[in-house]
Order: C-alpha cells, then sequence, then structure tokens
C-alpha cells in the first residue's frame, strides 16, 4: 500500500475504497442559543468554573447551509452533528416537529451534497426537565433516551447515514461526577460516576434497539473518549483503574455494534498517586495535555483488539493557533491509521474535530480545533490552510508523507 514517489516525499498511503473522510461538530457547541439544557444552566453558573457562556456559538443553527455546503466544497465525504434533545423535547413528552423538520433538512442538504450524514443522538447536554430530576442518575433517563432516539429515528432514519447513541459517556461521567468540571459539577463521588457510566451503558442498549427498529439502514455504534494510558514509575495500577473505569467497562459492552467511534487527542501518563501532566520536553496544546497524534494509532489498535468490530475515528484533532501544527498533526494521525490499515484492522473512516472553532465547554472559545475560523462578529467561517489539507487528501484518498 505505501508507493515510493518522486516528489521528494517518502511515499502515497492509499486509502481503501469508501474511506470515510468527514468532519465533526456538535450541536451545543456551534447551534447557539441552546437555553433549555443542563450545560446552559451550567455556563450561567458562576460557581461553575465556566470561562464563558456558549451564547450564540457560531449560529449554525441558523447557518447550517453554509457548514454543508462547507463540508462539501472542501471534498469530504461525511459530516458529523448532534441533533438537540432539549429543542426537539423541550418539556418531558412534548415533542417539536418543527425542530424534528429542522434536523431532518440538514440530514436531506447532506444528502443531497452527496455528503453522509452521520447523527449523534447524545452530545453532552441533557434537557433541563431531565438535569432536574437527577439527570443520568435518575431512575427511567435509558428509557427516557430511546423514546427520544425512536422519535428522531421515525423522523429522520431514511436519510441517516450512520448514527452515534452516545458521544463520550465516559467524559460524561468523569467531568461531572469525579472531576466537577462538566454538570452536574461533582467531585470525587466514584459510586454516582459509576452508576453514571452504567445507565448511560443500558441508554446506549436501548437506543441501539430503537435506531435498529425505525426506518433506513445505517451502522449504529457508540463513540468513547480513549488515550494513549502510560504508566511510568509505579504507576502501573493507577493506569490499570483508569483503563478499567474509562475505557473497558464501556469496550466489552460494544461487541455487538457495528462500529466502535474512537474520539482520541493526546496521552496520559500515570505515577502512584494518579495523572501526571505533560513530559517535561513534550509541548502541550491549547488544552493544556500533550501534543501526541500516535494517539490514533494506538487507540484504534486497542478499540479493534478489545471489541472486535470495526473502528470509526469519529473526532480526532488539536486545539492550536497554529494551523501548520494542525496539519502536521493529522499527518502523522492519519499515517498511524493506515498503519493500522495495513495491519488489516478495519477502520472506515477518520472524522477531523472540528469543522470549525467552536465552543469548548468549561473552556469556552480560546482553544481552536477548527479547520475553518469563525468571526464571533460576521458569523463568517475561513477555511484555514488545514481545511484545504484534509479535503484534497478526501478527494484523492490518498495522503502524501
Ligand atoms: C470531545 C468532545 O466530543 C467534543 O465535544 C470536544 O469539543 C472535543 N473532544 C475536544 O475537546
Amino acid at each position: 500500500m505505501v508507493e515510493t514517489n518522486e516528489g521528494g516525499h517518502d511515499g502515497v498511503l492509499r486509502f481503501p475504497e469508501g474511506f470515510l473522510f468527514g468532519t465533526a461538530t456538535a450541536a451545543h457547541q456551534v447551534e447557539g442559543g441552546n437555553t433549555n439544557n443542563d450545560w446552559w444552566v451550567f455556563e450561567h453558573d458562576s460557581s461553575s468554573g465556566c470561562v464563558e457562556s456558549s451564547g450564540d456559538a457560531c449560529d449554525s443553527f441558523h447557518r447550517w447551509r453554509e457548514d454543508v455546503a462547507l463540508v462539501a466544497d472542501l471534498g469530504l465525504k461525511a459530516y458529523r452533528f448532534s441533533v438537540e434533545w432539549s429543542r426537539i423535547e423541550p418539556s418531558e413528552g412534548e415533542w417539536s416537529i418543527a425542530m424534528l423538520d429542522h434536523y431532518r433538512r440538514i440530514c436531506a442538504a447532506c444528502v443531497g451534497r452527496g455528503i453522509q450524514p452521520v447523527v449523534t443522538l447524545h452530545h453532552f447536554t441533557t434537557p433541563i426537565w431531565l438535569s432536574k430530576r437527577g439527570g443520568w442518575e435518575s431512575r427511567d433517563a435509558p428509557e427516557r433516551f430511546a423514546r427520544f432516539v425512536a422519535r428522531v429515528v421515525a423522523h429522520l432514519g431514511d436519510l441517516i447515514g450512520m448514527a452515534c447513541t452516545i458521544n463520550e459517556p465516559n467524559i460524561v461521567s468523569v467531568m461531572g461526577y469525579t472531576l466537577g468540571e462538566f454538570p452536574p459539577g461533582l467531585k470525587n463521588e466514584l459510586g454516582r460516576h459509576r452508576a453514571v457510566n452504567e445507565a448511560m451503558i443500558r441508554a446506549h442498549h436501548l437506543g441501539v434497539e430503537a435506531l435498529n427498529s425505525g426506518p433506513g439502514d445505517f451502522p449504529v455504534g457508540m463513540t468513547l473518549a480513549m488515550s494513549e494510558l502510560v504508566a511510568e514509575e509505579g504507576g502501573e495500577k493507577m493506569r490499570d483503574a483508569a483503563r478499567e473505569l474509562m475505557e473497558d467497562v464501556f469496550l466489552r459492552e460494544l461487541r455487538d455494534d457495528d462500529f466502535v467511534g474512537v474520539q482520541c487527542y493526546t496521552r496520559t501518563r500515570f505515577g502512584p498517586r494518579g495523572t501526571l501532566g505533560p513530559e517535561p520536553g513534550v509541548a502541550p496544546t491549547q488544552m493544556g495535555y500533550e501534543y501526541w497524534p500516535q494517539v490514533v494509532e494506538h487507540t484504534l489498535r486497542r478499540a479493534a483488539d478489545v471489541t472486535g468490530i470495526p473502528v470509526v475515528v469519529t473526532e480526532n484533532g488539536v486545539a492550536t493557533e497554529d494551523d501548520k501544527e494542525r496539519v502536521a498533526y493529522m499527518r502523522d494521525a492519519l499515517s498511524g491509521l493506515h498503519r493500522c490499515i495495513e495491519d488489516q484492522i478495519d477502520v472506515r473512516g477518520y472524522f477531523a474535530w472540528s469543522l470549525m472553532d467552536n465552543f469548548e465547554w468549561n473552556l469556552g472559545y480560546r482553544p481552536k480545533f477548527g479547520l475553518c475560523a469563525l468571526d464571533r462578529e460576521t458569523f463568517e467561517r475561513r477555511p484555514k490552510p488545514s481545511a484545504f489539507f484534509f479535503g484534497e487528501v478526501s478527494k484523492r484518498g490518498e495522503l502524501v508523507v
């Protein structure tokens, strides 16, 4: 699969026919005006530690046509976005047909432009009515989620290209119940953290069932945050415990799914007392964690190994002001992914996080993950060189290294 060329590069890496090069966003991070979910409340709570409010975000609620056109014009093959539960079910059991129509129009626009719509059903945000009675800790949260999923699939299923049930449930639980940085902002509540893991796993299974019972025929999976977990001197126990709580508890449950979505950004080092910061000499990104594109190869191998099902990188990228660094990061990440393919690992796609600079949760708008820059006054999206680089890789189905 590696051919040498004469352009002064080492070679050309070809990707299999049908390999999906795409980019991803999430409703709350780009739509703007999502005032009816737990995140909006959290952002506006001065004790939450959030840097700022999501506000208008990228105004994608109104400008989604531009977003879809951008993805298509860049030459990408898929657009991953999420539908906002709190818009579709603004109060318990009350359904907004207008909002379902809105998301249906986005799917249709993707299909019309030859892009696969990859729909995420839950990307971190929970409607206020559910969060008020405990969110994922509420006894019937998985059933409420499944009912919402059934409603969405009944309305859009015939247009969906691929579906992700829950985005990074392991981050929802660790950030919400152990680190206190996401709603509900609790710290060191390990028992509750574990219970939320279980609830989300159950919600995932019910969600898969709902997605498979509606119209359409598309692959269904969960997306998981994964990291290259490294034990430094004496850190083995901590590393193994984190691996179990953060990854394996979920991966073991995914073996009957159509794919597993791997979302990876960095590596995490462990010492005897827990996580260590970036290693001296390894540059931190705007997120404060290590610049580590090698994580893609590592986590793909691990996810495939534990689950035995096809893998898709549903998110990968780097937060940086230096777009050259982004290109370098993606080049290394994609080279590692290609080595997995050479080793017969069934990797189906790679989604760059993100289409454009957007609302990075508790950290606000400072981290820049976008292939496109966003003018926060005019909402103009301006593709960066990395967008064109990635678009070319997608159009040619190959990467020059
Ligand atoms: C994972 C999350 O799914 C996404 O919402 C977030 O912005 C990126 N990682 C970057 O941190």
